[in-house]
């Protein structure tokens, strides 16, 4: 078995693979493109092959991804868009073996963090990622909002306005960890009609500012629409947005959408017809920890230190006892011999740095040892900050 970078038209074998696995054999896909990363709108795609002596027999994408993680950190990340394996050569350990590799590459692409959306949570544990985040998927019936005055600020964005929305997005984007700082390719797909569809754009705008914005296609008769993306910065504009839903009572009954953790709808209004589902985000895992840690700029408020010792079998460089320093928005990281005070897995370190499930819960699920209170509490205001949200998947 041999593992590698595939290059050029080699990048090509992967479509049949794909297919295979993604979309019952269907012959046109062209997943992986031909542009190997020169197409400067899209993020660059990494492509891992393992290859026996009949060939390409697994693969799996990294892609270069940039999150903000709150107001003043965007952090490389390296986001596993899929793995696939051809049937005849599956339990093989071929899927394993790539994911060991993705993890040494992005430490070798200085991307201190990972992400992915799982197939199977118990899969991907086992490489050290875990479950981040708690996003709340709502669904609510037209029939129980009402319009406003403030419906009337509400507008269709023309096609030449894309420009406009991008800074609300990133205002909201910040107020989050793990939210994509997007590249060109995803705000094309945002606002391209479907062969089907037109997609449509409502702005709810105060003053000559945008305060959020509906992103939707029209579904079938008699399904629920889905709303691609739900952004309000103000309490009025989500208000103003719902009457223009509202509007839509005769082309779907409900629609729903994916919103973070700290979502104020209910602080708005609650009725027993809204439902809603809460689930993690996705998976996440710190590749790099030595590197994660020195990219925080927490709060010039905290200050503190501790000495931290992770267990991380496919990431033996995690193994190290670290010191962390932090003070005056900086973070200092560096190996010492000196015993650690707080020791966890990877698992448990990804879900921290992410910071959801927080430094307490873990705590009391047992997830963290503590052999130096003032050590945790250091660690935990390092890691302290806003939910894990992201709107895009990958
Ligand atoms: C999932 C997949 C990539 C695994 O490939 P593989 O080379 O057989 O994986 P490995 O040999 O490294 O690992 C096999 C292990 O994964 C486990 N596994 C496979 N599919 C699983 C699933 N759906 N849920 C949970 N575990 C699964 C197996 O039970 C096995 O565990 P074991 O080692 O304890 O026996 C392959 O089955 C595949 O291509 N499936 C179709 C595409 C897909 O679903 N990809 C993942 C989503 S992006």
């Amino acid at each position: 078995m041999e593992i590698r970078i595939l290059e050029g038209d080699e990048r090509n074998l992967c479509n049949r693979l794909w297919a295979q696995a993604f979309s019952r054999g269907e012959r046109s896909t062209n997943w992986i493109g031909d542009d190997e990363g020169n197409d400067e709108d899209k993020p660059p795609v990494v492509v891992c092959g393992v290859f026996d002596s009949a060939g390409l027999q697994a693969c799996l994408t990294i892609n270069g991804y940039q999150l903000y993680f709150g107001e003043n950190v965007i952090l490389p990340m390296g986001g596993i868009g899929g793995v696939a394996c051809l049937p005849a050569s599956r339990g093989k350990g071929y899927a394993g073996a790539l994911l060991k590799f993705a993890i040494d590459k992005m430490k070798e692409d200085k991307q201190p963090i990972s992400a992915l959306f799982p197939f199977s949570w118990e899969f991907y544990r086992r490489y050290g990622y875990e479950w981040v985040g708690v996003q709340r998927d709502t669904k609510l019936p037209t029939k129980i909002l009402s319009t406003c005055l403030e419906t009337e600020n509400v507008r269709l964005l023309e096609d030449n306005e894309m420009e406009r929305i991008k800074p609300v997005y990133e205002k909201f984007a910040k107020g989050y960890r793990a939210c994509l700082k997007r590249p060109e390719s995803i705000w094309k797909d945002f606002c391209t009609h479907s062969e089907k569809r037109f997609r449509y754009i409502y702005v709810a705008e105060f003053d000559g500012e945008i305060e959020g914005y509906v992103n939707f296609t029209l579904p079938e008769e008699g399904d629920d629409a889905h709303l691609r993306e739900f952004v309000t910065l103000t309490p009025r504009a989500r208000r103003a947005l719902f009457g223009l839903l509202k509007r839509h009572e005769m082309q779907f009954t409900h629609f729903h959408w994916k919103a973070p953790e700290d979502d104020t709808l209910w602080g708005a209004f609650y009725h027993w017809d809204i439902e809603t589902k809460i689930r993690p985000v996705y998976m996440g895992r710190v590749v790099d920890a030595e590197t994660a840690l020195a990219l925080l700029k927490p709060s010039t408020y905290f200050r503190g230190e501790f000495r931290l010792k992770l267990v991380d079998r496919y990431a033996p460089w995690n193994e190290r006892v670290l010191r962390v320093a932090f003070g005056e928005g900086n973070v200092e990281v560096e190996e010492t011999e000196a015993k650690p005070n707080l020791r966890m897995d990877i698992q448990a370190f990804s879900q921290l740095y992410f910071g959801s499930p927080d430094a307490d819960y873990l705590l009391r699920a047992g997830r963290v040892t503590v052999e130096d209170e003032v050590a945790y509490h250091a660690l935990r205001s390092l890691v302290s900050g806003p939910p894990v949200f992201t709107n895009d998947h990958f």
